[in-house]
């Protein structure tokens, strides 16, 4: 079995100390920088613009992974392989042509993520779940940090891990919103690869530590 990985989300960083926060996370356990890009339209809330993406994009030195909660992503992707972007992550419910997006954002290099909101089906990915690398189950309503971890979300990680290998696909299932070392083990056990940490990381005493106790909670 590959490695389970935990990806710090910057949305629950202190901003003002945002150099601070990301060095932790450079000499932490952590495996990927989570990005959140909220252009108060897909979701009710702004998250970041261009010039502070572009400053924290710099600083980061491990995987970085955006996930763009954006209408209309395809307008930026180019832009996010530009800014160094490893893994570029979009919205089912944003993209009318997910499969021309996910093959635009290959022809930049980046790995292609497709997020599910809570009441999106993973039958859906039916399709095209052979030409993703990455699935984002979210287990809250994106949009904020902070909130309840919803419990459906462990039924719908098996459905999905049953469809990636019946269909021999490669796609890692990331799980975004409300994840602690309350639910991390579960998840993985139903199938995530990859959990996402925001306010349980920064709003803890130690962040280092809380990202550490992540990873062994699901190694
Ligand atoms: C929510 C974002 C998440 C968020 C997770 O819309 O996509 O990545 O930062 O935050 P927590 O871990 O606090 O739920
Ligand atoms: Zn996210």
């Amino acid at each position: 079995m590959s490695e389970r990985l935990v990806a710090p989300s910057l949305l629950a960083a202190d901003f003002a100390n945002m150099q601070r926060d990301i060095e932790m996370v450079n000499q932490s356990r952590a495996d990927w920088f989570h990005l959140d890009v909220m252009d108060g339209v897909f979701v009710p809330n702004i998250s970041f613009g261009m010039p502070v993406i572009k400053s924290m994009a710099e600083h980061t030195q491990k995987t970085l992974d955006v996930h763009l909660m954006i209408v209309e992503p395809d307008r930026y992707i180019k832009t996010f392989a530009e800014l160094g972007s490893d893994n570029l992550t979009v919205h089912i419910e944003a993209c009318n042509h997910l499969h021309r997006t996910v093959h635009a954002i290959h022809e930049e290099d980046m790995k292609a993520g497709v997020a599910l909101n809570p009441h999106t089906s993973v039958n859906l990915l039916e399709d095209i779940i052979q030409d993703i690398d990455l699935v984002c189950v979210m287990s809250v309503n994106p949009g904020f940090g902070g909130q309840s971890f919803i419990e459906n979300t462990y039924k719908k990680v098996s459905n999905l891990k049953n469809l990636i290998e019946k269909k021999n696909s490669q796609a890692l299932i990331e799980i975004d919103g409300g994840v602690s070392t309350t639910n991390a083990k579960k998840l993985v056990e139903a199938g995530a690869d990859v959990l996402v940490a925001g306010s349980f990381v920064f709003g803890s005493e130690d962040p280092t530590a809380t990202i550490s106790a992540l990873k062994d909670e699901i190694s």
